[in-house]
């Protein structure tokens, strides 16, 4: 299902935004010209990953200091653990939507 999640004015190049979507904690993050839409807690130990840092289209968490790709939440080399969720992000004017659930498209 499609959200209406933020409008894309509303923040710069490199933020991080939290927003709840479907009961689920996300973060926006607007990397060079793209917004993406990943989780909010870390896979490896639940740290927040809205007091991390976004570059180079990777986002950087700030308890162990793994990175995420933003494009398909894949963890840099030499962690174990899962990769970090990542859902569909439209922009249409200056609205940011953003698909979570079931029937989401990938
Ligand atoms: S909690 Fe994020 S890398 Fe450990």
């Amino acid at each position: 299902m499609w959200t209406r999640v933020a409008a894309l004015s509303a923040f710069a190049a490199g933020s991080i935004v939290p927003v709840r979507v479907a009961g689920r904690g996300l973060l926006l993050v607007r990397d060079g010209g793209r917004v993406y839409a990943v989780e909010r807690a870390c896979p490896h130990e639940g740290a927040d990953l809205a007091q991390g840092r976004c570059a180079g289209g990777r986002l950087l968490c700030p308890h162990h200091r793994a990175s995420f790709a933003l494009a398909d939440g894949a963890v840099s080399p030499g962690w174990s653990f899962r990769r970090l969720r990542t859902y569909p992000v439209r922009v249409v004017g200056d609205a940011v939507w953003v698909a979570v659930g079931q029937n989401a498209p990938r």
